[in-house]
């Protein structure tokens, strides 16, 4: 088949890598992909939210699926858009409905949707311009820290975690007046969660599932989960307090009624579910859904799914999930990443990397790269995943910081203490 996949960053490279691997493709396509991506398929100059460029794309090169890698095309429709064409709709796009991605697009809904469903989640209120008053007064009656989360989505950047009340109401003000724009037009006040995070992924058809393996990630820049927050800095699978008992409580607790709900809810939901986790002494807690896979996480997680992906897709476009299995590999799997310098503040781009070829026994997963005149250059912030396995976490973690040190750009970074905490 000729499968199309979404997206341009390392977690694309990673399901790219995957899907490639499967003996039921014969043409992949990246759109728009990265430098790294062109070695696993063929990119296409097309931006992954212009719906008229890819339905043109997917109709003069007989495309039989859609894999959707980030959360913007799905949030703004794209499945919809495939649905209600009368050309596209037999084509099956991996990604939840419009109304689906509201579960990322909206943490007020996603608040209230675990609500409905009795799923373990910090308590909260919602507020917007017309109650600012109200949610100051509410500010008032918590502990600090003080939760405040914008409403929609903030490319990761909308959510405030403040010491003082004074802060916080400052911020409140703030992100009501207009702070992320009308992201924050409605702001999630909630309590906080004290404990370790964690990702677990989930691929449904909308009524059966399939548990990929978890994964830890590592947002902040800084050694010691210090400094400011990025896209994520490496990831760690399996995870040690992930254990079979807490992931029985996490099935039971928070992915069934999920599932089901999302089905009693009439919203159709065939892709991946991100359950963005928290460990409250010893109990799973849900901090947010995402509609997507993980970055940097799936750089890890893809590399521990034995089973044909592809496969697994199908029976998620034909509803019958139930019936396709899903291997694990036993190793650890990790990934570090290569980020430009001064990231996440303002960096440079466009230098070249080298080096690349030098690296043995780990995987290289481009995100932020571009090719160039036959050159590899840099083109964002996370420039590059390196993922290994091992045979428990500290080898991995061990074979990827010495693989890391081989590849060479201006102003590179890295982390070299992902895993310290586990
Ligand atoms: P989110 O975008 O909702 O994942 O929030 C970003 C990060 O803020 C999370 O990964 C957590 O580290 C932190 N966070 C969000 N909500 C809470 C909470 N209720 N308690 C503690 N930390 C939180
Ligand atoms: N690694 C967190 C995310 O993809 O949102």
């Amino acid at each position: 088949m000729n499968l199309l996949l979404l997206g341009s960053g390392g977690r694309e490279h990673a399901l790219a890598w995957k899907i490639a691997q499967s003996k039921k493709v014969d043409n992949l396509f990246i759109a728009p992909g990265n430098a790294g991506t062109l070695t696993v398929g063929t990119n296409v100059d097309l931006k992954a939210d212009d719906f008229d460029g890819i339905k043109d794309f997917v109709l003069r090169n007989a495309v039989d699926m859609v894999v959707v890698g980030p959360e913007d095309p799905l949030v703004k429709g794209i499945y919809d858009y495939f649905k209600s064409d009368a050309r596209l709709k037999g084509i099956p796009v991996i990604g939840p409905s419009k109304q689906g991605a509201v579960l990322e697009g909206s943490k007020d809904f996603a608040k209230g949707f675990m609500q409905r469903h009795g799923i373990p989640t910090a308590a909260y209120r919602t507020f917007d311009g017309t109650t600012l008053d109200e949610g100051l007064r509410f500010l008032e009656t918590l502990k600090a820290p003080y939760v405040l989360k914008a409403d929609g989505l903030c490319a990761g950047k909308g959510v405030l975690i403040l010491n003082s009340l004074e802060e916080a109401r400052h911020e409140l003000r703030e992100m009501l007046g207009g702070m992320f724009g009308t992201a924050s037009s409605q702001v999630v006040i909630e309590e906080f969660l004290s404990g370790i995070e964690c990702s677990v992924f989930v691929l449904t058809d909308g009524m059966h599932y399939k548990i990929l393996p978890e994964a830890k990630d590592y947002k902040r820049i800084g050694e010691g989960d210090t400094g400011l927050n990025t896209g994520g800095m490496g990831s760690v699978s399996p995870v040690p307090f992930a254990t079979k008992a807490w992931m029985q409580k996490v099935e039971d607790r928070i992915i069934r009624p999920t599932v089901e709900g999302l089905a009693q809810e009439g919203i159709d939901y065939k892709g991946f579910i991100f359950f963005g986790l928290i460990n409250v002494a010893g109990e799973p807690m849900v901090i947010e859904y995402n509609v997507r896979m993980g970055d940097p996480e799936t750089e890890s997680v893809m590399l521990r799914l034995k089973s044909d992906l592809v496969e697994l897709f199908e029976g998620v476009a034909a509803g019958t999930l139930d019936k396709c299995s899903l291997e694990v590999d036993e190793r650890s799997a990790v990934c570090v990443m290569l980020v430009s310098g001064g990231y996440p503040g303002s960096y440079q781009k466009g230098y070249p990397i080298t080096g690349i070829d030098q690296v043995e026994g780990s995987i290289v997963f481009h995100a932020g790269t571009e090719m160039k005149d036959g050159r590899v250059l840099t083109a964002g912030g996370r420039v590059i995943a390196v993922s290994s396995y091992g045979s428990d976490k500290d080898e991995a973690l061990q074979k990827s910081f010495s693989e890391a040190n081989k590849i060479a750009f201006e102003g590179k970074y890295f982390r070299s203490d992902i895993g310290f905490d586990l």
